[in-house]
């Protein structure tokens, strides 16, 4: 990896904190007041101007290390010089293409995907982005089976799509919204039991995050996949798994579900597969469940999913993950990182409960959820944005790029240990979340 493609140098723009201020105007005008309420009271008030490789430059000037990055959209790093130089040579030559029509794009991508996807999903769906993505999975889990039950878990994140929202582990996601699509069902994630009881003849499929992202870093105990995958088999329903935050390298492995030795009928990813640059998701599926789509193949339909443009700029980022080892690099890094917030966690008994995670994809969980959004505005004065889990405040996730190198993740836990030190001196905002006690006491990550 070129370690002077990015960071050095800087991103080459000029700082303009006034242009920052317009811009926060404008969006609590015309987008949403509330967010801007909100994302101020956290430090979050950043306007981004420079991208480059793990770092984000705000319009104030200031420098982050980037630990949310869209919530693992940036796995080969923001503006990879290499993307870049696809997506500027795409543009060149293509635009979308005819959604309708085959292309020579669409079918590369697809027959890369088919390599690289655990076992046989050799098939592929395209879409723009991940609910989309996780809709097709469930449409042709109910579309191949001939069944409606869809079993997902409590704190799992699919999306704010109809089908992928219907199956959210959180409620206060979907209550506004009901009645949503009937026939779903929630089970505590890692409990065999409860997912053993909840799935029978009318289940059409499971679908599980391998590792829960927005709820909060859930790592499964190591039978809980291979377990599901029997339950499925036994009941003759589907396994899918969302890939969309853990796939393309984030876990150490190119699939989380690797790590478990797990193959699933369905696998959903999206994110990262856009290099930063284009919207982009892929529905995985066997060659089986694809006999559905033969007297069918109009049945679901997208303008923009697996445009030419952006078919041809995910092709380059495959080919960046494997090229550059980006896959093995990210266990390292990963390594490095959780022994150091094993060390930091020692320091702060009184405000960390627990790390945890697989490679890149690491949680911080706080005592209580106030320190969440605390934390946050800490870190950001020590030069690194991370944001707390969607469903779980609690737990500060830490996704940087897997770009990374050695003095990054130590500059990420150089900004912890510091912003912690802020927290328990008392500084910082005022925050008024609910909190709740946690006691579980600091355990490695499975690896
Ligand atoms: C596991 C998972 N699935 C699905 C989605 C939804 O993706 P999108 O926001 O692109 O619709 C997300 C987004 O964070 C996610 O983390």
């Amino acid at each position: 990896m070129d370690r002077d493609d990015w960071g050095g140098a800087g991103p080459g723009f000029t700082p303009d904190p006034a242009a920052k201020e317009a811009a926060l105007a404008g969006y609590a005008t015309y987008l949403n007041p509330q967010r801007v309420r909100v994302l101020r009271a956290a430090g979050l008030d950043i306007v981004e101007a420079g991208r480059s490789g793990p770092w984000v430059w705000d319009l104030d000037g200031r420098r982050f290390l980037d630990c949310f990055t869209s919530a693992g959209s940036f796995n080969v790093g923001r503006r990879n010089p290499r993307i870049v130089a696809a997506a500027h040579a795409a543009v060149d030559r293509l635009d979308h293409g005819n959604f309708l029509l085959c292309s020579q794009e669409k079918a590369a991508l697809a027959a890369r995907l088919a390599e690289l996807a655990p076992g046989d999903l050799s098939c592929t769906m395209f879409g723009t982005g991940g609910g989309e993505a996780v809709d097709f999975a469930l449409k042709l889990a109910r579309g191949a089976t001939g069944r409606h039950r869809i079993v997902s878990a409590v704190g799992g994140y699919h999306g704010h799509t109809g089908f992928a929202l219907s199956a959210a582990g959180r409620s206060a996601f979907r209550q506004p919204f009901e009645p949503l699509v009937p026939g779903f069902d929630r089970v505590p994630f890692g409990d065999t039991a409860a997912m053993a009881a909840a799935v029978d003849q009318e289940t059409a499929a499971v679908l599980l995050e391998p590792v829960q992202g927005e709820g909060g870093i859930v790592v499964p105990p190591d039978r809980y996949l291979p377990a599901v995958r029997e339950i499925c088999d036994r009941a003759g329903a589907l396994l899918v798994l969302d890939e969309i935050q853990t796939g393309l390298g984030r876990t150490g492995r190119w699939w989380a579900a690797d790590h478990f030795g797990v193959v699933p009928d369905i696998m959903t990813t999206a994110k990262s597969l856009g290099g930063s640059l284009v919207p982009i998701s892929a529905t995985l599926f066997t060659e089986a469940l694809r006999e559905f789509l033969i007297p069918n193949p109009f049945i679901h339909l997208s303008t923009f999913g697996g445009s030419d443009l952006a078919c041809a700029v995910a092709l380059e980022v495959l080919a960046v993950i494997e090229e550059t080892g980006l896959v093995d690099h990210a266990a390292a890094m990963g390594q490095r990182l959780f022994a150091g917030l094993v060390r930091v966690a020692a320091g702060h008994p009184d405000v960390i409960a627990d790390v945890r995670g697989l490679g890149l994809m690491a949680g911080v969980e706080y005592r209580e959820d106030s320190m969440g959004p605390r934390m946050s505005f800490h870190l950001a004065r020590h030069g690194v944005l991370a944001i707390y889990s969607g469903n779980q405040p609690a737990v500060m996730r830490l996704m940087p790029a897997l770009v990374v190198g050695e003095d990054e993740v130590d500059y990420l836990l150089g900004a912890l240990d510091a912003a912690l030190d802020d927290l328990e001196s008392g500084a910082g905002p005022e925050v008024t979340a609910p909190t709740r006690p946690r006691r579980r006491p600091v355990r490695p990550a499975a690896s």
